[in-house]
C-alpha cells in the first residue's frame, strides 16, 4: 500500500465524510518552495491553486519563515487580554490600506469567523436580521456564513439566524439578463434589487454582503461598476455594504489592491483571510469605527491576531508590498488569461474564460446548449495532476476550473502551467 492510500484509509476512519478531497486518488503535500510542491510519494507539481488562494507569496519565503521562527523562539500566545505590539502594528497597516475612513480592525482565525463577526456587527448596528446576499455566493462554514451561502452544494442547513434575500450577481453566462450588454445588464440587476427590497423584505435591511469576484462560485466576475450601482440603491435605504475580500484581497485581481475598487465604492465593512497569513490562521474584519464599536457587550477571539499569526502576517504583507506582487499578478494574470483564451479557441467545450489578475475561471459546458460539463472538468483536473499541475475547481455545477497561483508566479511558470493544462485537456478528451 502506498503512502497516499494508507493515509486515505486512516483519513476516512476519523475525519468527516463531508470534508471533500480532490482527486480519485487523493494526495498529501509535504514540502514546497516558491510555487512548487512535492507530495508524500515524491511527485512534484507546479501549484496553481496555493491551498485555495492562501499561499499568497509562495512556499518557504525566507523573510516570512524567519519572522515566524523568531516569534516562535520567544512565545506563541498571550491572548487579547494583553497588548500585542505586532497585532497593533498589523491593524494600523490594514486600516490604512483598507480605504475605509478611520477604520478599526478585529482579528479572527478564519474567513468564516470574520464574516460571522461582520454579520453580528451590521445586524446589531442596524437592529435588523435581514441580509442581502448574492446568488452563487460562498462566505464560509460557520452557521451564520452558511446562512448567506447561495449554493445548494455548500448549504448544510436551512436553520438560519438571518432572513436572507438572494440578489442577482455578476455571473452573466447563466443570468436571465446575460444577453444584455454590460451597462444594461447592471441596470437590470439593480432594478431587480429595487424590486426585491419592495417585495421580499420587511422594513429595514441590515446589509448586503458580496464577493467582488465569487471564489467557490467559479470566479464569476461582474462588470466593473456593478456593485457601485447596487450601492446607490442601498445608500438610499441606509443598508450597509460588506465586501468579502477573502479571495480578492491583497492585489490578487491585479488591477486593484481590493476587489471592491473595481466598483467605485467604499465598503462599510471589509473581511479578509486566506492570503494575508500565507498559511497562518489569520483573518479579520475592518469596519467604520461606529460600526465596529457598536457592540454593547464584551467580545474576544482567544487566538485571533495572536503574536505568531500577526508577526508572520506582517512579514508577509511587507514582502507583498516590497515586491509589488499586485503588479506581478496583473502582468502574469494577463499572460495566463490570454493563453487560456487561446486554448478556448481550439476547445469549444470551454464556454467561458473569466476573471481578473491571478483569479481565472475556465468554465466547461456543451458548446451549443451551454449545459454544464462537470465530468470533463473533473477529468481535466485529474489529467492536470498527472501532468504535474495543481488547479482548483468550483462553480455552481462543479464545472469551472479555478486557476489562482501564488502572486509571485513567474512568466516562465505561467507558460509551463499553460503547456501542462493544454496537455491535460488533450488527455482528458481522449
Ligand atoms: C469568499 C470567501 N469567504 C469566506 C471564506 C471562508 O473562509 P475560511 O475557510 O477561512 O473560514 C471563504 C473560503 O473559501 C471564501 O472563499
Amino acid at each position: 500500500m502506498g503512502k497516499h492510500s494508507e493515509l486515505l484509509a486512516r483519513h476516512k476512519e476519523v475525519l468527516p465524510a463531508w470534508m471533500a478531497l480532490y482527486y480519485e486518488e487523493p494526495i498529501a503535500l509535504v514540502d514546497g518552495e516558491g510555487r512548487r510542491v512535492r507530495d508524500a510519494e515524491g511527485n512534484e507539481y507546479l501549484d496553481f491553486f496555493g491551498g485555495i488562494l492562501t499561499t499568497m507569496s509562495g512556499y518557504r519565503v525566507p523573510e516570512v519563515v524567519a519572522a515566524i521562527k523568531a516569534q516562535a523562539d520567544r512565545m506563541l500566545h498571550t491572548s487579547t487580554l494583553y497588548l500585542i505590539e505586532s497585532q497593533i502594528e498589523l491593524a494600523e497597516r490594514i486600516a490604512e490600506l483598507s480605504g475605509i475612513p478611520d477604520a478599526k480592525v478585529f482579528f479572527t482565525n478564519s474567513g468564516s469567523e470574520a464574516n460571522d463577526t461582520a454579520l453580528m456587527l451590521v445586524t446589531q448596528y442596524r437592529k435588523s436580521n435581514q441580509i442581502l446576499a448574492i446568488r452563487g455566493s460562498y462566505h464560509g462554514k460557520s452557521h451564520s456564513a452558511v446562512a448567506i451561502t447561495g449554493q445548494k452544494s455548500w448549504s448544510a442547513t436551512s436553520l438560519y439566524p438571518f432572513n436572507v434575500t438572494y440578489v442577482h450577481g455578476g455571473y452573466k453566462l447563466r443570468s436571465p439578463f446575460g444577453h444584455l450588454p454590460d451597462d444594461e445588464f447592471t441596470k437590470a440587476c439593480v432594478g431587480d434589487l429595487g424590486d426585491l427590497l419592495d417585495i421580499a423584505t420587511a422594513g429595514d435591511v441590515a446589509a448586503m454582503i458580496v464577493e467582488p469576484i465569487q471564489g467557490v462560485g467559479g470566479f464569476a466576475t461582474p462588470p466593473d461598476g456593478f456593485f457601485g450601482a447596487m450601492k446607490e440603491v442601498l445608500d438610499r435605504h441606509g443598508i450597509l455594504f460588506i465586501s468579502d475580500e477573502v479571495q480578492t484581497g491583497w492585489g490578487r485581481t491585479g488591477e486593484h489592491f481590493w476587489g471592491y475598487q473595481a466598483h467605485d465604492l467604499i465598503p462599510d465593512v471589509l473581511t479578509f483571510a486566506k492570503g494575508l497569513g500565507n498559511g497562518l490562521a489569520m483573518a479579520g474584519v475592518v469596519a467604520r469605527p461606529e460600526i465596529m464599536d457598536s457592540l454593547q457587550a464584551n467580545s474576544i477571539s482567544t487566538f485571533g491576531g495572536n503574536p505568531l499569526a500577526t508577526a508572520g502576517a506582517l512579514a508577509n504583507l511587507e514582502y507583498l508590498l516590497e515586491h509589488d506582487l499586485q503588479t506581478n499578478a496583473h502582468k502574469v494574470g494577463n499572460q495566463l488569461k490570454n493563453g487560456l483564451h487561446h486554448l478556448a479557441d481550439t476547445n469549444p467545450e470551454i464556454v467561458e474564460v473569466r476573471g481578473k489578475g491571478l483569479m481565472i475561471g475556465v468554465e466547461f459546458g456543451d458548446p451549443t446548449s451551454l449545459a454544464p460539463d462537470p465530468g470533463l472538468t473533473a477529468a481535466v483536473m485529474e489529467a492536470a495532476r498527472a501532468e504535474g499541475l495543481l488547479i482548483g475547481k468550483g462553480g455552481l455545477y462543479g464545472n469551472t476550473l479555478r486557476i489562482a497561483p501564488p502572486l509571485s508566479v513567474t512568466e516562465e511558470e505561467a507558460e509551463e502551467g499553460l503547456e501542462k493544462l493544454t496537455a491535460a485537456i488533450e488527455r482528458a478528451k481522449r
